[in-house]
């Protein structure tokens, strides 16, 4: 998995060697491999320790590393890390991934995708056709506000994966499915909370969830063990929110 050294990962890393499994954890520090997966340098890295550690066999697969939008920060940042950093490396582990007699992959996408009115969708479909350049391109075009509008094109774009490649992947026994959480209490919301324009749309986006809170990292760990488990074998190219009931709220019937 990536993200393994914080917020969700860090959670789901706990699960995961709670119920037995061994976990490989990438991310910028605290990880059995370090890597900056915003890089190809970085991603070749991180494929080539996964491939060495695991013996060339892996059941699965949790790109959970993730940059958060901000007032200022590059949105190309956010498609290097959030979309290629993961699609990039699952992409060149599917080999370890075939070797399994029944892998799992989950992507982490977010309710972003379905709460934030008008992101670009141009961004979301450079993602999907592997256009890196282009996609940072377009992200970079809003200026400040590029990662606010890249943050839920690229978790659409890895919606969009999960659902669009599930039916091939399956071929060779690989489930593939995506998580959607809504607000989850970790370093990334921390630092989100307090951003001149990201805090005031969390606050109020809490203020609407109905079950009256933040998730916790935990909650979201549940989801992403079971997915990864033969429990969950009929799951192929879902995407599940769960998000205490926001987008239910939002969206009534009109899914
Ligand atoms: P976090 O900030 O606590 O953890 C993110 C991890 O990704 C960190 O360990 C960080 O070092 C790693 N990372 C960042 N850039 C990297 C890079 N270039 N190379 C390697 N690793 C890198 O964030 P959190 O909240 O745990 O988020 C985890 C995932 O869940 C992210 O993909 C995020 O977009 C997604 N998500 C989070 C939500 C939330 O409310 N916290 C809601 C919906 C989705």
């Amino acid at each position: 998995m990536t993200g393994s050294a914080s917020g969700i990962g860090a959670a789901v890393r706990a699960h995961l060697e709670k119920a037995g499994h061994r976990v490989i954890g990438v991310d910028l520090r605290d990880a059995d491999v370090t890597a900056d997966l915003s890089t190809a340098d970085g991603r070749a890295h991180a494929i080539a320790e996964i491939t060495r550690l695991s013996e060339g066999t892996l059941d699965g697969f949790l790109p959970f590393a993730g940059v958060a939008a901000a007032t200022g920060r590059p949105g190309d940042l956010l498609v290097s890390v959030n979309y290629f950093g993961a699609i990039a490396v699952l992409e060149g582990i599917l080999p370890l991934l075939r070797n399994s007699e029944s892998a799992s992959v989950v992507l982490v996408s977010s309710n972003s995708t379905t709460t934030q009115p008008n992101w670009p969708v141009d961004l979301a479909e450079a993602c999907l056709a592997g256009d890196e350049a282009r996609a940072r391109e377009i992200a970079n075009s809003f200026g400040e506000w590029g990662a606010i509008q890249a943050y839920p094109a690229t978790k659409a774009a890895l919606a969009w994966y999960a659902r669009t490649r599930s039916a091939e992947l399956i071929k060779d026994g690989i489930r593939i499915n995506a998580i959607a959480p809504g607000i989850i209490d970790t370093p990334m919301t921390q630092e989100g909370s307090t951003d001149p324009l990201t805090g005031a749309g969390m606050k109020g986006f809490l203020d609407q969830t109905p079950i009256g809170r933040a998730g916790r990292p935990e909650e979201i760990a549940e989801l992403a063990g079971f997915l990864i488990s033969d429990r969950a074998s009929f799951f192929v190219g879902s995407v599940i929110f769960c998000d205490g009931g926001i987008d239910a709220a939002f969206r009534g019937k009109d899914w």
